[in-house]
């Protein structure tokens, strides 16, 4: 990031518009990053921000609620003394109903003030924390109750889920660009704001070791894990009609895997890279029959079982859940990119709900060494591997073979780990603080452009269609366990295993790491 870019912010400054501030998304995420960005000066002295929902709150209760959400979830510390009064100043609230244009005519009349209290320049960033069924009549009602007209820039920024499937997603993306440009419409995925998956560009094109490896000629396999123990909460109703294949396949578990097979962009700029992503979602090997998604798509749902000591119920079971529901909860497949550099790799993917731990991972696995007389007759070599830990350990290590000391030519597996977030003074930025940073001034990079959103839909569809028909392919696996059998078969099939994340577990496995274990 360069000072101009930081300067573009702070020099004009902007209004940013909390629609949903009495919502869970503004309370977790959104309050604690704009305080982080505040503490760190990324908003500079011109800026407000101006809270909505239905619900009547004063400024200062709503201020008392920010307060409440800092203390809870900001990586910065909050006191209460000036520095607090000088952010909290910043805050107003704003009952409006969403669906009157009246509403927005008077919040208008509003932000002028504002705007002139604070000298900013008219730039106004909108972030609806809302239910994606209301960003058409938002989006509407702000270009016609005048939000739309100040002298600067207007931004969108709009969380998932972006449809149910591709035409609704179309439909949606239609009533947004009847009053957005597609340059003004930030689409947030959070894991594009994450450390690590920023630092795959870096890793892939900084080092001079990976890219002349990069491709099907020495690299075996990659598997990309998301697994997370918790269930589904209090969000049953929604996840229900979601599952896992929208609710994290769609959106993170593919980009994820965009990011590792792109090719270079030719410049560094948002749209080479966004060509170069859609590239690869365009040239992910579709399903073409209920036979083919069945051969290469595991669905599980978690029944009752046990995590740590923990009894734990079964999907079925949680609130808001149908009790004949067959929606999953976890998903694993094979997918293929099939382009000149990736042709014939598998791409394993997983991800679920009541897993054993919560990690994020992705594994690069290379080709063994060609047959190699020295040690092929006496020992199996392991391959090497690189692992990109992406949440919620940070870093990165590679595993290569090494002689094990003594007069024996015995071979074992060495890992190298730099572990980022196990640095003292390390205080990484929550995904939400870039996201934001970035919509506000201007950089696009790490959101989801529509081409890429419509081809991941092309992509899933199918998968969804299958599955209707087929309801008795739908796996079970007790919570706490790695998904059905069916996910360790997939992999068996073509000789190769799902590698244990945090590879610590690996008994057979010297680790040398920054963190000095
Ligand atoms: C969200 C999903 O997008 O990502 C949740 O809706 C999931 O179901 C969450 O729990 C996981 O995000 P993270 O950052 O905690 O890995």
């Amino acid at each position: 990031m360069t000072d101009q870019l930081i300067d573009n912010v702070t020099a004009d400054g902007a209004v940013y518009f909390i629609f949903g501030a009495t919502g869970d998304l503004a309370r977790r995420k959104l309050f604690p990053a704009l305080y982080s960005l505040y503490r760190e000066g990324k908003l500079g002295d011109k800026f407000a921000i101006v809270g909505l929902a239905r619900r009547p709150r004063t400024d200062e209760q709503f201020r008392e609620d920010v307060l409440e959400s800092i203390k809870e979830f900001c990586r910065y510390k909050i006191g209460e003394g000036q520095e607090w009064q000088d952010f909290a100043e910043r805050f107003t609230y704003h009952s409006l109903d969403i669906g009157n244009v009246d509403g927005f005519r008077e919040l208008q009349a509003s932000t002028e003030a504002l705007e002139a209290r604070y000298s900013i320049a008219g730039n106004r960033l909108f972030y609806l924390a809302l239910a994606p069924e209301l960003f058409g009549t938002v989006s509407r009602n702000l270009r016609d109750g005048g939000m739309l007209e100040s002298a600067g820039w207007h931004r969108l920024v709009i969380e998932k889920p972006f449809g149910y499937d591709y035409p609704s997603a179309s439909k949606l993306n239609e009533e947004i660009r009847h009053v957005f440009k597609e340059e003004e419409v930030f689409r947030i995925d959070h894991y594009l704001g994450k450390e690590m998956v920023q630092n795959i560009e870096v890793i892939r094109f900084a080092n001079a070791f990976f890219e002349p490896l990069w491709n099907k000629q020495h690299i075996a396999n990659v598997q990309i894990t998301l697994s997370e123990t918790v269930g589904v909460e209090e969000r049953g109703a929604y996840y229900n009609k979601s599952g896992a294949l929208r609710d994290m396949v769609q959106n993170h578990m593919l980009q994820m895997l965009t990011m590792i097979a792109m090719e270079p962009p030719s410049h560094l700029d948002p749209e080479a890279i966004r060509d170069e992503k859609v590239k690869v979602l365009r040239s992910l090997r579709s399903f073409k029959s209920g036979d083919e998604v069945r051969e290469r798509v595991i669905r599980g749902q978690y029944t009752s079982g046990e995590l740590r000591g923990q009894a734990l119920k079964g999907y079925r079971e949680e609130d808001s859940v149908p009790a004949d529901s067959t929606t999953e909860t976890f998903f694993a497949a094979r997918l293929f990119v099939d382009n000149f550099r990736w042709s014939g790799v598998p791409f394993y993917v997983r991800t679920g709900k009541r897993l054993p731990v919560k990690s994020t991972e992705i594994v690069v696995e290379f080709k063994n060494v060609p047959g190699n007389l020295l040690f092929a007759s006496r020992q199996q070599l392991q391959p090497n591997l690189l692992v990109i830990r992406v949440n919620p350990m940070e870093g990165i290590y590679i595993r290569i073979n090494a002689k094990k000391p003594g007069n024996e030519m015995t071979v074992q597996p060495v890992a190298m780990e730099f572990c980022q977030s196990c640095q003292v003074g390390i205080n990484t930025p929550e995904a939400y603080e870039r996201l934001i940073f970035d919509a506000a001034r201007g950089d696009s990079t790490y959101f989801t452009r529509w081409d890429e959103l419509a081809a991941a839909w092309q992509l899933v569809d199918p998968i969804a269609a299958a599955w209707q028909e087929h309801a008795a392919d739908l796996a079970h696996y007790s919570a706490g366990a790695w998904g059905p059998q069916q996910a360790h078969k997939l992999l068996h099939q073509d000789g190769f295993h799902w590698w244990p994340v945090n590879g610590q577990d690996e008994d057979n496995v010297i680790w040398v790491s920054n963190t000095g274990k």
